[in-house]
């Protein structure tokens, strides 16, 4: 467990990572990263005592697992630096988009994981869905498991192209939930509200009743049916949602985000 790990790219979600491997126990020197700007090496170094790389170099030889987390258009040219000191090493991916065979091809190495985190990861409240290529044992899976366990839920699929889905479902989705509070802000302005009266009760409402759907044995349309009784105030919302096919509209748009996904990764 102890062994050394690598971080290309030291940004947003590596940093979430980090945090939670060093809270679990992991001591800093045994976490390497590689991270061109001064100012985020500065934030690596304070944050969590680490002494990152300005570049790839030898040293990532000892990395019996490296962790992309570079933004996916840098990809190749990050690649190309490691690849001469990656090739035996265990491949995580938090890179949108990019397949395990460019991973592999890229370096050297088979046993590649492709992981789809999302933005509350930064809380410890996200939940990642992961991909683990055929080279992938047990023990790295386990491995993999537990470096995201700090961040939150984690769900692996057996077919790398559901990650597309993984992405536009829970990776795109934490902008649906803001949109929405958003509608529900602007609604309660227009009714009176302030806006921090509004946003208060649209956020309360929304973590509320996504832990009473965690929590409850019933689907959510049963939770829904329970608080729609025949011409109330929920019927009437329900009613006017389904009138602008905001439902259909919406499931269009996760088709959508879905087709992104899978057109980003052929690119
Ligand atoms: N943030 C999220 O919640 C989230 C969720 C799902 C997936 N992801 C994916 O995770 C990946 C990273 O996202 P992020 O939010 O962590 O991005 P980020 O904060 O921009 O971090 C990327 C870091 O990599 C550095 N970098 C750039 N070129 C490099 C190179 N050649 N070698 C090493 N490091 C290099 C960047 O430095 P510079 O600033 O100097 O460029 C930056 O500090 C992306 O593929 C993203 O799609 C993120």
């Amino acid at each position: 467990m102890n062994e050394f790990m690598a971080f290309i790219g030291g940004g947003n979600m590596a940093q979430a990572l980090i945090g939670g491997l060093l809270q679990s126990g992991r001591p800093a020197a045994s976490v390497l990263v590689v991270e061109p700007d001064p100012a985020q090496r500065e934030r690596l170094a304070s944050r969590f005592g680490l002494a990152p790389l300005a570049q790839a170099g030898p040293a990532l030889a000892t990395a019996r697992t490296v962790v992309w987390a570079v933004k996916p258009q840098v990809f190749a040219e990050a690649a190309a630096a490691c690849a001469p000191h990656v090739g035996g090493a265990l491949q995580v991916s938090v890179m949108a988009g990019v397949r395990s065979d460019s991973i592999t091809r890229a370096t050297g190495s088979a046993a590649v994981v492709r992981t789809m985190p999302n933005t509350p990861a930064l809380i410890g409240q996200g939940i990642a869905g992961l991909f683990a290529s055929p080279a992938v044992d047990a023990a790295a899976r386990a491995e993999v498991a537990a470096l995201f366990a700090p961040t939150g839920q984690a769900l692996w699929v057996d077919r790398e192209d559901d990650l597309d889905a993984v992405t536009a479902l829970s990776g795109s989705g934490p902008a649906y939930v803001f949109y929405f509070i958003e509608a529900m802000v602007q609604a309660g302005s227009e009714m009176g509200l302030s806006t921090e009266q509004a946003r208060q009760l649209a956020q309360a409402t929304f973590a509320g009743a996504a832990a009473l759907a965690m929590q409850s044995p019933l689907s959510p349309s049963a939770l829904r049916e329970q608080v729609t009784s025949k011409g109330g105030t929920t019927h009437a919302a329900i009613t006017a949602l389904e009138a602008a096919g905001v439902k259909a509209a919406f499931v269009r748009a996760l088709h959508a985000a879905r087709d992104r996904a899978a057109e980003l990764g052929r690119a």
